[in-house]
């Protein structure tokens, strides 16, 4: 069979990661979660110094990029690639609210992106592979053979996000949540390298009213038209 690319964009907490992981689960492909990469790259600025509440120093982030190696590696037991940073697996410590607060900056970082999309692209060359992120369609696959444009309101998505970090122990309130995931639309959307924007000919989905099957069934169809 035919492979292909897809790639799915969209705000935060819009379920792009379920969505990526069922697709590529069912059709046999790579999944990759490029919101891990730029999660991972934040931690590091954190563990280093580079960046706390009232200051980030890009100048050394920059110069310390060489020093990041990223990788993922597969977990057996989970069914899915969990990320390591510099040989640590860092799963766990890149899903904090601190992470999310600082990741959007860090992000916005022109040499970070060529760096994380460079390796990205590396990746997906020989296709047959699910890569959701926030510039996928637009800038790391402009050929993908599928786009989807994944949306949903931000109290649906904050509602969502809550309930997960709830569910792992985190001490935060929906306001908390609901704060921070209109900070990094905000900060997605308008920064000047590769903002947060549907691609022309990508398929957009609001999954507000959408339980994950409908979700998935929608999207295979599309899938099977294609391959
Ligand atoms: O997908 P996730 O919410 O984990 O992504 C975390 C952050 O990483 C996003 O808010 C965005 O600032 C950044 N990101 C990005 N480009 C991507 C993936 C994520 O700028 N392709």
């Amino acid at each position: 069979i035919n492979k292909i690319t897809i790639a799915i964009d969209g705000f935060s907490s819009t379920g792009k990661s379920t969505l990526a992981k069922q697709l590529a689960q069912q059709l046999g492909y790579i999944y990759v979660d490029t919101g891990a990469m730029y999660r991972a790259v934040a931690f590091f600025a954190m563990q280093n110094q580079y960046i706390s509440i009232d200051s980030f120093n890009k100048v050394e982030l920059v110069n310390h990029l060489k020093n990041i190696s990223l990788e993922f590696k597969f977990n057996n037991e989970l069914g899915f690639a969990e990320m390591y940073l510099n040989g640590q697996n860092v799963e766990k410590e890149i899903r904090t609210i601190e992470v999310s607060a600082y990741v959007s900056k860090v992000a916005e970082v022109s040499e970070v992106r060529s760096k994380l999309v460079e390796q990205q692209q590396e990746m997906g060359k020989n296709k047959g592979i699910v890569m959701d992120g926030r510039d996928i369609g637009t800038v790391v696959f402009p050929d993908a053979e599928l786009k989807i444009f994944m949306t949903a309101s931000a109290a649906t998505r904050a509602q969502r996000r809550f309930d997960e970090l709830v569910q792992k122990g985190d001490a935060v309130t929906y306001e908390e949540v609901l704060k921070n995931v209109e900070e990094r639309d905000y900060i997605d959307t308008h920064r000047k390298d590769s903002p947060l924007v549907m691609a022309e000919d990508a398929v957009e989905i609001d999954n507000s009213h959408l339980s994950r099957e409908e979700q998935f069934q929608v999207v295979l169809d599309l899938v099977n038209a294609i391959i």
